[in-house]
Formats: structure tokens, sequence, C-alpha cells
């Protein structure tokens, strides 16, 4: 792919009424879902950026029959808990973490040996997290030496995976989720036990598609999700909300620059989604939650953003993994608020598409702010206005590209952000809309 860079005028205020694509972790999941569920799946508002289209393909690729997607619309002849086949090449999830550990749960159940392969930067992370569990269970699994991609998955027929009480270490919905779509495939109960309340679109579209997930509340607060293996999933229809973690740049956009006023309409409000809407309004943000309903089992808003002036705070470590893939923005945000703000309890973004800490202490330096980055965190001095002119490295992470974007509302020269072909993986009308809302951002 050629090197895309985005040209950032600074400056601008951002007014409107716009829709963002679909969530990426809900498109992943209808696929998957509606996959290995009996009947015909229809789903609409799917994300169609290349991580949820690796997804997609994968499937095909594995005998189900899928069309689309079509304007968000997608059809997905579901084969049953038992009917994949084997794909006759490694299956390529791209840049997505979310497709290789989620799909490793689904193939660790299955009687055909398979391969997960990724990019860059998906071949760097760490999949032991999925590697343990799916191994306690009775799967058999190579990884790369360092437990990284390619993850070579091994058949091992009905019967051989047995149920497990899963304690995670780490608070990570995509770990929960392997474990508990292995345990569709597994003897007896599974249970996934987490040290933080993380996102539940799989709990929820698993019940959804009437495969029973009980989620309960520990006495010490941690949640707990179990299934009994051996049941089947139902066809259903899915209307995807828009993505909250794609609003946030514009979220964050208009709440840092003068005079905006912008209405993101039709976006998730998971609670497990919504610490992004927490913490700016900790911060000081105009943030308005209007036309509150939901879309099959997931609650939607419009979110109604005006300007208005923050402050630095400590960002309660309780909100940390409800607002995991909001950091880059929120780092940004922070570099125009009065004051300090303290990020700490967030090591798990150092093992993102990129190492965000690292990545966004340099970006932020680079652009003169006082950044400075911790084992867990970041420390950030904020309140002025970005002086230098410089050229920003994505380290192929979209959320780095899209950030530092907005980064660009402060700045009083231009910021030049290099390796942007990687907005495609969530969100590939990014360019499109944030012109479309009053900022000056060209693609070279
Ligand atoms: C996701 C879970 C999160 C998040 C990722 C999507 C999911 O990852 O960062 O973008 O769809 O389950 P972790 O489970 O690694 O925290």
């Amino acid at each position: 792919m050629s090197n895309v860079k985005f040209k950032v005028q600074p400056g601008g205020s951002i007014k409107g009424r716009i829709r963002v694509p679909g969530d990426k972790s809900i498109s992943h999941r209808s696929i998957m879902l509606g996959a290995i569920a009996e009947g015909t799946t229809t789903v609409t508002g799917f994300l169609e950026g290349d991580d949820s289209l690796a997804t997609l393909k994968a499937f095909q690729d594995m005998g189900v029959e899928i069309e689309g997607p079509e304007k968000g619309n997608v059809t997905i002849k579901g084969v049953g808990l038992k009917g994949l086949k084997k794909p006759s090449n490694p299956l390529d999830m791209g840049n997505s973490g979310t497709a290789m550990r989620l799909m490793a749960g689904i193939l660790a159940g299955q009687d055909f040996d398979c391969e997960l392969i990724g990019d860059a930067s998906l071949s760097k992370r760490p999949m032991k997290r999925v590697t343990d569990p799916l191994r306690l269970m009775g799967a058999e699994i190579d990884t790369a030496e360092g437990g990284t991609p390619p993850l070579k998955i091994t058949g091992t027929g009905e019967g051989s995976l047995k149920g497990i009480d899963y304690v995670l270490p780490m608070a990570s919905a995509q770990v929960k989720s392997c474990v508990l779509l292995a345990g569709l495939y597994a003897e007896g109960t599974t249970s996934a036990l987490e040290p933080a309340p993380t996102r539940d679109h799989t709990e929820r579209m698993l019940n959804g598609f009437g495969y029973p997930v009980v989620s309960e509340k520990l006495d010490d607060q941690r949640m707990k999700a179990s299934l009994q293996g051996g049941g089947k999933l139902t066809a259903r229809h899915i209307d995807v909300p828009s993505d909250i973690s794609s609003a946030a740049f514009f979220i964050a956009a208009a709440t840092v620059s003068k005079g905006s006023d912008l209405v993101v309409e039709h976006v998730g409000m998971n609670p497990t989604r919504v610490g992004i809407i927490d913490i700016l309004k900790l911060m000081g943000a105009d943030i308005q939650l209007e036309n509150f309903h939901e879309v099959g089992g997931e609650p939607v808003a419009d979110v109604h953003v005006k300007y208005a002036p923050l402050k630095g705070i400590h960002i309660p470590e309780a909100l940390v993994a409800l607002a995991i893939d909001e950091f880059p923005v929120l780092f940004v945000v922070a570099a125009t608020a009065e004051g300090k703000t303290v990020l700490t309890g967030a090591e798990e973004l150092r093992v993102k598409e990129s190492d965000r800490i690292q990545v966004m202490a340099d970006a932020l330096q680079a652009v003169g702010i006082d950044a400075t980055p911790t084992e867990d965190g970041m420390v950030i001095n904020g309140g002025k206005q970005t002086p230098q002119t410089t050229e920003i490295q994505s380290h192929h992470d979209h959320r780095i590209s899209m950030a530092m974007t907005i980064a660009g509302l402060n700045a009083v020269s231009e910021i030049v952000i290099d390796d942007c072909a990687n907005v495609n993986t969530s969100f590939p009308t990014f360019i499109e809309l944030i012109n479309q809302v009053g900022m000056t951002v060209d693609v070279v």
C-alpha cells in the first residue's frame, strides 16, 4: 500500500450533525455469531473497515456464504456450530487483535487444523493471553517464540474441550470473549471472571442469538460470565450502532475548539464503553445525551457536544477499561486542558496496535506538549497551544493517526502525520467527515 500522509491545517471549529460508521467490536461479533448460528442472519450498519472485513473474509474462507457488505448490509447463511470447513490457506486477520483472539476461541473447537496470521503490528502482539486459557481447556495451539502470531491451531474434534472457570489476569474483553466462544464447544460450564468490567458485546449478542449467558456481579464487584457448552445459536437481525470509539474523535474535537456545536447521531452507549463521556465530563466538557433508545439489545443516543474550557484531572482507574481505546485522543484533549492530567492503571495501552503510551508521548512531545510517559499511563501538563511544525509517525496504529489529526485544532502551524492508510481499519470515512465538520485535512 502506498504511503498516505495527513496534512492537518491548524485551528477550526467543529459544527454539524454527523453519523460515524458502525461499531467495530459489534461488527466482528455479528459475522462470527451469524456464521455459527442456524439460519440466516441479517446485519445493518456493519462497519466496512479492513478489520471487520478480515473477519468476514475468514468465514467465507471456511465455507460460509456471506453476501455484502453493501452500504452496511450483510447477509450471513449460518452453518451451525459444527458446519465450518477447513480453509485452504492461513486466515489473514490483518491488523485486528479482536479478530485473531476471538476466532482462536471458535477455531479451538473445530475438528480441522488452521493457521491465523496478521500484519506487522498484529504479529508483535501478545497471544499467550488467549493460548493459556485455551490450552487449559484442552486445545492444541502453537505460536511463534514469545507467544506472538502466527497461531497454529490443531483440530481436536468433538468432546475434546472441557469447560473451565477462568480468572482473567488482565481486564480484556477479547480474552473473556475467546474463552466464552471456546466454551460453546466445551463440555460443561465455562466461566470468565474479570478483574474489572470490560465491554460485554459477546455476552449480549450470544443472549440475542438465544444462547444463554449468565452475567453476575460478585460480592467484590468483579463480573463473571458463564455459559454451558453444546447449545445452539439461532439466526437473527443485528442493527449495529455507530462506534463510540470513532465518535470519540469528533466529541473530543468539538470539546476542545472554540465555537463548536456538534451532534453525533445513533452512537452506541453500552455502559461498558462510555468511559470517554464520563472522563470528559469530569474535565468540564459540555456533553448532552439525547434521544436515548435501544437497538437490538444495545443502548444508543445522539451525542450533543459544545466547546467548553477543560481542566486536568487524575483519571479514575475504574474508568480505564471503559475508555481503553479512547486514550490516544484523550491525551490530545488533556494537552489542551488547564493544569495536570494523570493517567494510571492503563498498562494495557502498551500492547495495543502500537505502544500507545510511548507513541503518544513521543508524538505530543514532538509538537511541544509537556507529556511524560509512565509505566502504566501518562502525566500531561496542558493548557498551551502546540507551537511546533513537525512530522508524526503513526506506528501502524489507526487511532494515533486520528488522534494526532485532532491535535491540529490546538496547533499554531501544520502537523503532518505519516503512514495513515491504517485509518481504513476502523474508520474509512474519517477524512471526509472531519473536513465536513470544519477541519482542513489534506491526504497526500
Ligand atoms: C475489543 C476489546 C479491547 C479493545 C479492542 C476491541 C473487543 O481489547 O481495545 O479495540 O472488541 O473485544 P482488549 O480486550 O485487549 O482490551
